[in-house]
């Protein structure tokens, strides 16, 4: 083939992967507000991880899973899966807070600030108490 007759499909294959590059869902930690992210946790790290299993994190285990792993039955039919907290994380405090606070565009994952059921909602020190049960399923 002759390099003229290429060109248009080179051009093609191009665009195509241009497209789906740009078009591909931010991950959870590109979504956070630069002055978020370096926001340290205020709530004092001796919680009682009882409580807040009962309390607080009953909201996510469903996703998340019990051991924080994300290996979970709902979580097979996601096309975007919950993080694997068990092996630890990469997100900062204030990025994880942000993130429980706000949700993350266009996946399972959503804000649980004005969470639409009411009783689901969290306040800031509760959200704050679950970034450090987060941290806890890698130790
Ligand atoms: C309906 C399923 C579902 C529920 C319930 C849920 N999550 Fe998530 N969560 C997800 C999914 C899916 C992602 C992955 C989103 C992404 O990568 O963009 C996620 C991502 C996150 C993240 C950011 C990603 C990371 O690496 O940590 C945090 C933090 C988080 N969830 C915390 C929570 C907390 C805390 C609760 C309960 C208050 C909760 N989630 C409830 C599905 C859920």
């Amino acid at each position: 083939m002759k390099l003229k007759k290429c060109m248009p499909i080179a051009i093609a294959l191009l665009s195509v992967s241009l497209f789906s590059t740009t078009t591909m869902a931010a991950s959870a930690q590109d979504q956070v507000p630069a002055a978020a992210k370096s926001v340290t946790n205020p709530v004092d790290a001796e919680i009682d991880m009882k409580t807040v299993k009962k309390k607080l994190y009953k909201r996510c285990k469903n996703c998340h899973g019990k051991k924080g792993d994300g290996k979970t039955a709902a979580a097979k039919d996601m096309d975007v899966k919950p993080p694997n907290w068990a092996t630890g994380s990469d997100l900062t405090d204030g990025e994880l807070y942000w993130l429980i606070m706000n949700g993350s565009k266009d996946t399972e994952m959503v804000g649980y600030e004005n969470h639409k059921k009411k009783k689901k909602r969290l306040n800031a020190e509760e959200a704050w108490t679950l970034v450090h049960y987060i941290r806890a399923f890698a130790k």
